[in-house]
């Protein structure tokens, strides 16, 4: 018996900067297990994200601080065992690299080792720019994030828009190309005006994947529970629903239920 071939191509960093050259747009997803891992991917995305929105999505915190690079790594290795062929991107959670660029590079270097993970994403600019060039340097692929920084929400002290105003915009500009020069080989822009994400994606080389940040980036990126509708408390104006899960989910369950208390379910038929 033969064997069918894979015959699709793996994505690579690489193949992000040519789908920038040549403006063929990017789509990125989070996963956080396995079976959501295997379903993305064979659905084709480009880039699977483990974002620390784990978190939020199987942790259930209110923020993204709590989650701890073991965590992160368990579910990393899960998602990992159920990809082919879409690069994975592991998020390094906070804590694990904002104090200086020794530890940034161990933690990075522990993701990749004991995850199996394809590169890692850092939030911030200029400031942590000099951990990413040593990750970089170590052969660790790091995609950059800046706008709105979730591990930074206690900054923030509110999950709105950033970089409405111009001198934010300017800082914004100047630290997507600091991080373009550290090294990074895509930048994630999270809710930020459209047009500042123009601005973005037409100064810098590497491919930028926005969320909430308009449709002028190279790419998008959404937290698969949110698109898919599992999780249905979060609609924010830059998400689109493309199913309703929960509803779907919860009509299921009820009629499981109502087929086990009422005895109709085993039959006979399924049983042995
Ligand atoms: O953790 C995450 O899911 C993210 C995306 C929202 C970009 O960082």
């Amino acid at each position: 018996m033969s064997v069918a071939k894979k015959t699709f191509k793996k994505i690579t960093t690489h193949v992000l900067q040519e789908m920038k050259a040549r403006q063929e747009k990017i789509a990125m997803l989070t996963a956080y297990d396995y079976t959501f891992a295997q379903i993305i991917d064979s659905a084709l995305i480009d880039v699977i994200l483990v974002g620390d929105s784990a978190s939020n999505v199987i942790f259930g915190h209110e923020t993204t601080l709590p989650i701890t690079l073991d965590q992160m790594i368990d579910i990393a290795s899960a998602v990992v065992r159920g990809v082919d062929r879409s690069l994975v991107v592991v998020d390094l959670p906070f804590g694990y690299y904002q104090g200086d660029g020794k530890t940034a590079l161990k933690s990075a270097i522990k993701i990749m080792k004991s995850s199996g993970g394809h590169a890692i994403k850092m939030e911030g600019g200029r400031h942590i720019a000099d951990y990413i060039t040593r990750i970089v340097n170590a052969g660790i692929p790091v995609m950059g994030h800046l706008g709105l920084m979730p591990q930074s929400i206690y900054k923030y002290g509110t999950y709105t828009v950033r970089a409405k105003e111009e001198e934010e915009a300017s800082t914004l500009l100047e630290d997507a190309l600091i991080l373009e020069k550290a090294g990074c080989f895509a930048i994630v822009l999270e809710k930020i005006p459209a047009e500042l994400a123009r601005r973005v994606t037409e100064t810098v080389q590497i491919p930028t994947i926005g969320i909430g940040a308009g449709p002028y980036c190279d790419g998008q990126v959404l937290v698969t529970h949110d698109m898919l509708g599992i999780n249905k408390e979060f609609s924010p104006r830059f998400l689109r629903r493309y199913a309703n899960l929960n509803e779907i989910m919860t009509q299921g369950i009820k009629n499981y239920i109502e087929d086990v208390k009422s005895g109709s379910f085993p039959t006979i038929d399924e049983s042995y």
